[in-house]
């Protein structure tokens, strides 16, 4: 893979800020575990203690699915919040996990594009959605992205402190990879220089699989130590788990099921690479 190395950079310690750690969760191809990974490593983080808000930025709004079922036609969501026609605090939502919060995509994000085109400062939109007074009782925001290039996605880059890259052990998924690293690339030059890199995270792993070990390999010699050490291997149950509105913690419903194995080691992996305190578990 012919992606340069120039664009990453380890993730540090953070600087000191108040208020919480936005994080995009980002690949420029499709159905490669970026919804899945905000779900449930949100709900990792949820369950360890951490306020956790996860943002649906996808018009296709699974993640608002996944937790809570499709918004009714006209409710408020995340497109009338970064068009400032709506504080982000009319659109949070509880969730059956404590500490998780969702602010939720309705059928209106069709329209934010070619809305958000027009706007005066249309690629700080979100951050500036993000500045409500109100988030800072949060410790971590996840951001769901599409997974085409789009003023949303940028707009999630602009308001991120890092973006975490989940790719599926595939060939395709590094390509989107590519192009992704290409638009952070461009969003630091000219938006975001402190935007870093959190991580590539191999998802859908499966050692039965060829692949798999080509992808880890290509991914682990490109980037080294950027890439998670921590896998979320294939399981079927991440398929199920959306259907009944449930986190694969809810769903496996015990410490056991590998889901919930590799989410609680991604989340405690996540937390050492921000070197955020400790927190009492919920
Ligand atoms: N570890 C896994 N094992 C098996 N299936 C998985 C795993 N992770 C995700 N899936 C399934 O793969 C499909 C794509 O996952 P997901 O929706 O999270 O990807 P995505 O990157 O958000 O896709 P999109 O780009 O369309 O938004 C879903 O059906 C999901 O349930
Ligand atoms: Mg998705």
């Amino acid at each position: 893979m012919a992606t340069d190395t120039k664009h990453t950079r380890p993730a540090g310690a953070r600087p000191a800020r108040s208020g919480p750690c936005y994080i995009a969760i980002a690949n420029q191809k499709g159905g490669v575990g970026k919804t899945t990974t905000v779900l449930n490593l949100g709900a990792a983080l949820a369950l360890r203690g951490y306020r956790t808000l996860v943002v649906d930025l996808d018009l296709q709004a699974n993640l608002t699915h996944c937790l809570h079922g499709l918004l009714p036609e006209g409710a408020p969501n995340m497109c009338e919040v970064i068009l400032d026609e709506a504080p982000i605090t009319d659109i949070l939502m509880p969730t059956s996990t404590d500490n998780l919060v969702l602010a939720p995509a309705g059928e209106s994000m069709a329209n934010l594009e070619i809305n958000l085109a027009a706007a005066i400062g249309r690629e700080q939109a979100l951050r500036n959605a993000f500045a409500h007074p109100a988030l800072q009782e949060f410790d971590i925001v996840l951001m769901d992205n599409p997974p085409y290039l789009s003023l949303v996605t940028i707009n999630s880059l602009v308001a991120a402190e890092h973006v975490l890259m989940p790719v599926s052990c595939e060939y395709l998924p590094m390509l989107g990879l590519k192009w992704l690293l290409k638009t952070i690339e461009r969003v630091r030059a000219r938006l975001h220089p402190d935007l870093g890199i959190l991580g590539y995270l191999l998802t859908m792993y499966d050692l039965r699989i060829g692949i798999t070990t080509e992808v880890e390999e290509i991914l682990r010699e490109q980037f080294g130590a950027a890439v998670f050490t921590t896998v979320v291997r294939i399981n079927a149950r991440h398929k199920s788990a959306p259907a009944e509105h449930q986190t694969i913690f809810q769903y496996e419903h015990s410490a056991r099921g590998r889901g919930t194995e590799d989410h609680i080691l991604l989340a405690q992996e996540l937390l050492q690479r921000l070197h955020l305190p400790p927190r009492k578990r919920a």
